[in-house]
């Protein structure tokens, strides 16, 4: 199967589970199911899931395993999108070519459905459904937990915040502060494939790191260089907020020749799994050629 027909596959599959998992019926709060629902059945890539479920296929996870663990991390970056766009944080008003949730509903409601969509992660992935071994899901939920947390992506949004008003952010700022706003969240995709197939995370970490520094360079390259119709957010933002990017110390085109650079590396660290990493590889590249 080709790249592209397999992300599709992937997409369509997390889709169709997360609209299962996250029924009208969930609560009363009708309010904050569809709100949450309004953010989690978005036109989505569906990269983490993606992820998950290509990292498991290496150790022969059964495949409704990874994608309920590509479900729950999906949420948790739903959440993080949510919370990212408001009005106290990035406060744009347009996510994946939709308004966002603040805007559709209110800042209330906004707040409380990233709050819901963080907590069902969890309870996803308790879930046996997810793992007969009650190790293996309590490894997840705590790995998650951690990447999600102060030390991973809410740590990182807090740096990258504090660097707007930075006099000078050098490389090893943005590095760290990329590496835990976005990196944490891909690292957990990568590792958790090994996680349920009760095998070593450690060496996918390698490509893990460098793809996620890619991806988060190449959205600042895309802020850039391309238009809301095209990415489905706001563009030309990171500058006008004083974001600490790659861009904005390297310029564009040593961005561009270090996103290429982490490419190269990433697939150079999947050579010990021989053949069965095409599609990983080809991830790698899509992730600096995507348009969106
Ligand atoms: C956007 O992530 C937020 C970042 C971490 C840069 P994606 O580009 O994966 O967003 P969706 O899920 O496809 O909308
Ligand atoms: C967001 O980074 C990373 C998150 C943890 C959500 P950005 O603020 O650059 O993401 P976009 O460009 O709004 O999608
Ligand atoms: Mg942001
Ligand atoms: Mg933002
Ligand atoms: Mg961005």
């Amino acid at each position: 199967m080709s790249f592209e027909a397999a992300l599709a596959a992937c997409a369509a599959e997390t889709d169709a589970l997360l609209d299962y998992l996250l029924p009208l019926g969930a609560t009363p709060a009708r309010r904050v199911i569809e709100a949450v629902r309004y953010a989690a059945l978005g036109p989505g890539k569906r990269l983490r899931p993606f992820l998950v479920v290509e990292s498991a296929a290496l150790f022969d996870v059964p495949r409704q395993r990874a994608l309920r663990v590509g479900a729950a991390l999906e949420c948790v970056h739903c959440y993080s999108l949510i919370h990212d766009d408001l009005p106290a944080m990035d406060d744009d008003d347009l996510r994946r070519g939709k308004p966002t949730v603040h805007k559709a509903f209110d800042e209330a409601t906004a707040i409380l459905a990233g709050d819901a969509l963080l907590t069902y992660a969890f309870e996803i992935i308790a879930d046996e459904a997810t793992h007969p071994d009650p190790q293996v899901r309590l490894t997840l939920i705590s790995n998650l937990a951690r990447a999600a947390g102060m030390a991973g992506m809410v740590g990182g949004q807090m740096l990258d915040i504090e660097a707007e008003t930075a006099i000078n952010s050098v490389l090893s700022d943005i590095s760290l502060i990329q590496g835990m706003k976005t990196g944490a969240l891909f690292r957990y995709a990568c590792e958790a494939g090994a996680i349920l197939g009760a095998a070593d995370p450690a060496p996918l970490r390698a490509y893990a790191d460098a793809i996620g520094l890619a991806f988060q360079i190449t959205d600042d390259i895309l802020d850039v260089e391309s238009t809301p119709e095209a990415l489905g957010k706001a563009t030309q933002k990171d500058k006008v907020m004083g974001k600490a990017t790659f861009v904005d110390v390297l310029g564009l085109a040593r961005a561009k020749i270090r996103a290429a650079e982490l490419v190269d590396h990433a697939v150079e660290v999947l050579e010990p799994y021989g053949n069965h990493t095409t599609i990983m590889r080809d991830t790698a590249s899509f992730i600096v050629s995507r348009s969106k």
